[in-house]
């Protein structure tokens, strides 16, 4: 087998609009807006800006370099380090995996409300329409039920999108569909939020988001939030950083560039909060209600509050083209990448070309996507998965990645050393401290937190067949599938010998 030289990013600025894109997703547009609101407002910026600080940054930074070092994607990549940690990188695909299947739900459902935007069909029962007429949802969860073909028609275009996109590569695919799909979401969503602004209420949406309850800092679930937030939206602990890094050439700059993304996607965050807050204050305002009344988190904000002010608003049929545009154009970026996670992964352990690979694996993903999502339950699957993976893959697989990088391998010092090389900013200890100890620390006790919800009452009121069906199931399965395939004899005894070409001088094992 002859070795291709590895992929790269044709620029700097290419590889920063990929992982822009990749951070910049659904979590910011509608997950960001609500958790700040929930947890003192203003006052949560203080948590968030050190969650930032002390764990976006310093993470963005080991997973750029990692990626960078190795050139391989997280399975290969932690091997080298160690045989074992192999196990940790296909613990992460795996979540990628899961991710993928249910992200692209969302963005398929986006898809139909910019059309239903134009004629405001939702009525005017917007909650109605999603649950009833639109996903045609049962009152409790079933399995595999009925298909819903207004779902899944959509849902197939967004699969072939993303695996055309993956088809052409890093450079002509990933990176091209990055610089024109970026610009274009700035643009959209800077007329949304200007449009925002000038809504009746906008000032009161803004006070309820932005007034500080500073007693809630002494609240720890708030630090807890903080942290969650910071690692769903910079898209860290599930291999997609690592993964986008090793595409990097071998002198580019680190830390100047983890700080570029880590800022821009907290801009986009925080702007996201003024437009999405600005509209809710106007929908308050028109229905003589506080903004609190109003106030509702993810599939609530973006498929019952947005269409209720669309109704409301004169031009309402365009700026709901521009708020579920700007949804399915974070959301596509960000789907992209989490894909290209699990295709790199299995072309570098095998040695399997390009195509074959984003028509294998993206497809495999996009099947179990089609044939789960778009049925009559699949919101409360998507729910679910969304929660348990959310909480007990991607913060506790970068817990358990951080201890054995950090405290077991000892590789930070010579992370460390990697990354100043090239880089414009250099680490210092603190980088250490922040990875050694603050954020482990942190997630720790998070996963205390989170676990000890869990067992007070069941997530969202499901029974707990369900919640063990759908939700513990899926984040256990994570982790004991990612443990098989370290274990897989890959092609080549698992040793692909074109893969030893790139190793680094660092290399530790075999
Ligand atoms: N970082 C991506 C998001 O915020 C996954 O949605």
């Amino acid at each position: 087998m002859t070795e291709q030289p590895r992929e790269q990013w044709s620029s700097r600025t290419g590889f920063l609009l990929a992982a822009i894109g990749s951070a910049v997703g659904l979590g910011n547009i509608w997950r960001f807006p609500a958790i700040a609101y929930e947890n003192g407002g203003g006052a949560f910026l203080l948590p968030y800006l050190v969650a930032l600080l002390t764990a976006g940054i310093p993470l963005l930074i080991m997973e750029y370099t990692i990626g960078r070092k190795y050139r391989m994607s997280p399975p290969v990549a932690l091997r080298r380090m160690a045989r074992p940690a192999e196990t940790i990188g296909w613990w992460q695909v795996v979540i990628s995996f899961v991710i993928a299947t249910y992200y692209a739900v969302i963005i398929a459902w986006a898809v139909r409300y910019m059309g239903f935007s134009v004629g405001q069909q939702w009525g005017d029962d917007p909650e109605a329409f999603l649950f009833g007429d639109f996903l045609r949802a049962p009152e409790t969860p079933g399995f595999m039920d009925g298909f819903v073909s207004g779902v899944l028609w959509p849902l197939l275009a967004v699969w072939v999108v993303v695996l055309v996109i993956l088809a052409f590569g890093i450079r002509n695919g990933i990176e091209l569909a990055n610089k024109i799909f970026i610009p274009l979401l700035g643009v959209l969503f800077a007329a949304l939020v200007i449009r925002a602004l000038t809504l009746d209420g906008a000032a009161d949406g803004l006070d309820a988001l932005f007034t500080p309850n500073w007693s809630e800092l002494g609240n720890g679930s708030v630090w807890v939030a903080a942290y969650g937030q910071i690692f769903f939206s910079l898209s860290i602990g599930f291999g997609i950083m690592v993964t986008y890094a090793s595409y990097l050439g071998r002198r580019s700059d680190l830390t100047g560039s983890a700080m570029v993304a880590g800022f821009a996607n907290s801009s986009f965050e925080i702007l996201a909060g003024i437009g999405v807050f600005a509209t809710l204050g106007h929908l308050a305002a028109a229905a003589g209600v506080g903004v609190h009344e109003v106030a509702t988190a993810g599939i609530g904000l973006a498929f019952v509050a947005f269409p209720a002010v669309i109704s409301e608003m004169p031009l309402g049929g365009l700026f709901g083209v521009l708020f579920f545009g700007s949804l399915v154009i974070a959301g596509l970026t960000s789907l992209i990448s989490i894909v290209q996670v699990v295709v790199s992964a299995v072309q570098d352990r095998t040695g399997m070309g390009r195509l074959p690979a984003v028509f294998g694996v993206g497809g495999l993903i996009a099947l179990v996507s089609i044939l789960l999502f778009p049925t009559e339950s699949g919101i409360f699957l998507l729910d679910a998965s969304d929660h348990f993976i959310n909480q007990y893959g991607i913060a506790l697989a970068a817990l358990v990645a951080l201890v054995v990088i950090v405290w077991v391998l000892r590789q930070l010092p010579s992370l460390q050393q990697n990354a100043n090389a090239t880089s414009a900013i250099r680490l210092g200890v603190w980088w250490r401290i922040c990875l050694g100890v603050v954020t482990p620390i942190v997630l720790g006790w998070m996963m205390v937190d989170s676990l000890r919800a869990e067992f007070d009452e069941n997530y969202e009121g499901y029974s707990t067949g369900f919640l063990l069906s759908a939700g513990w199931s899926v984040a256990v399965g994570a982790l004991l599938i990612g443990v098989i395939l370290a274990f897989l004899p890959w092609p080549a005894g698992g040793e692909n010998p074109d893969l030893d070409m790139e190793a680094p001088a660092e290399r530790k094992d075999h």
